[in-house]
């Protein structure tokens, strides 16, 4: 048959539709947008307040480190903050806190850190904050802090920015977009190698800028909770996220997300047996019957899709299973996976599950889909990604969500029996 003008026009018009439609649903696909957003980047002069973040360690429900970049040394750093919006008008928050530590980068070019550590906030609870630099402002913009009830809330999971500026910037745009819509996004867990060189101060620069690209346009920022890489190595790393875990180079540390959750976040980069192992053992067993979801997160993993398995499997394995960790998020690998339930090394329905490896950007690898642990139920494939994981009392949503919004894994996990 003949296409009539009828029929041309109508494939014409529906081909319209769903160019706008998926458009307006993925943007980042476009790349002049992404130019266009990457552009429109704060600046990163003179006092300027620039690459600005909220970081979560333990307590984020009562405490938060708001953090930012100036280029210059500068003299007065402070954060205003209130429980309702103020419009960007300095004056009118209620409360202000000075930087607590400040400093300068190592191996930059005189860029200076300020972290201003607030305390005594309130439980699911939303903060509005500018952040000042002698009298240079950045934009109004807020965050939720954690519940301490058992509400449902989501965190959403990734691994491995540290190349592919493009993609990087891609997958922050649809996490600022993931988070916009949907007000049970709380946070960001970033499982490691931010950046190629740890010790590469233009690197970090790059990332902590394009960092911007995961707030919303509301202003909603995701407080990021950090996890060191084998990328990640030399101080910066500790200056720009505050020294999660209190000491410089150990951190590892748990955050209690709700009455009902919470994450121990681990160091692969330091030694896993010893003290951290020690400390991991005690955790467990004090966290284990106090709440419903337990998690941990490090970068190089026990049951890898492509590489040799870290250290995590002789030291931490063992324990996830005493203690019946409810999920493992680990990185490194640059693909998507999930594993089978995991226990004395073979598929076991009582077993522990482990997820990720990495896609924030850096190229994808092909998952070695032979190992035993990655055949179904458990699964493996690649594409750049991030996880969202809702928490609820029935039930752990975990989805994987690639740059198209197609979800790319998905899977439910129920309560443990006690
Ligand atoms: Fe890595």
């Amino acid at each position: 048959m003949k296409p009539t003008t009828l029929h041309l026009t109508l494939l014409l018009s529906i081909s319209l539709l769903k160019g706008i439609s998926a458009n307006e649903k993925t943007p980042w696909l476009d790349e002049k947008f992404v130019n266009q957003k990457t552009v429109g980047l704060s600046k990163l002069e003179s006092s300027n307040p620039a690459q600005w973040r909220v970081i979560w360690k333990t307590d984020p429900a009562n405490k938060a480190t708001v953090s930012w970049t100036t280029a210059m040394v500068g003299k007065n750093h402070l954060v205003h903050y209130d429980l309702k919006s103020r419009k960007g008008f300095p004056k009118n928050y209620t409360y202000k806190k000075v930087s607590d530590r400040n400093g300068r980068f190592s191996g930059s070019g005189g860029e200076h850190f300020h972290h201003a550590r607030l305390a005594e906030l309130k439980p699911s609870t939303t903060y509005w904050f500018v952040i000042e630099s002698d009298g240079l402002f950045s934009p109004e913009m807020h965050f939720t802090t954690a519940p301490v009830n058992d509400r449902s809330f989501s965190v959403l999971f990734g691994g491995d920015s540290r190349s592919g500026h493009f993609a990087r910037a891609q997958v922050n745009l649809l996490m600022a977009a993931l988070s916009e819509e949907n007000p049970e996004i709380i946070a960001f867990a970033h499982g490691g190698d931010y950046i190629s060189s740890g010790k590469n101060w233009g690197q970090w620069s790059r990332w902590l800028s394009q960092h911007e690209l995961t707030v919303a346009a509301s202003g909603k920022v995701l407080p990021i909770i950090p996890t060191r890489g084998n990328h990640d190595g030399g101080p910066l790393f500790d200056e720009i996220f505050d020294s999660p875990g209190g000491k410089e180079r150990e951190n590892y540390f748990s955050t209690r997300l709700s009455s009902q959750v919470a994450l121990v976040t681990l160091n692969t980069e330091t030694k896993a047996g010893g003290a951290q192992r020690t400390w991991l053992g005690k955790t467990l067993q004090s966290l284990r019957p106090e709440v419903r979801w337990l998690l941990a997160e490090y970068h190089r993993p026990a049951w890898p899709a492509v590489k040799r398995p870290g250290a995590a499997q002789e030291f931490w394995v063992p324990l996830f299973e005493e203690f019946d960790v409810d999920l493992v998020v680990e990185s490194d690998g640059h693909v998507i996976k999930r594993t089978v339930p995991i226990r004395n090394e073979k598929k076991d329905s009582t077993g522990v599950v482990y997820v990720g490896e990495g896609g924030l950007g850096v190229s994808q690898r092909k998952p070695d889909l032979s190992r035993w642990y990655l055949r179904s139920p458990g699964m493996a494939t690649r594409g750049h990604h991030v996880m969202n994981i809702r928490f609820t009392p029935e039930k752990i949503d975990y989805k994987v969500v690639l740059l198209d919004r197609s979800i790319a894994d998905q899977a439910i996990f129920r309560p443990r029996k006690k």
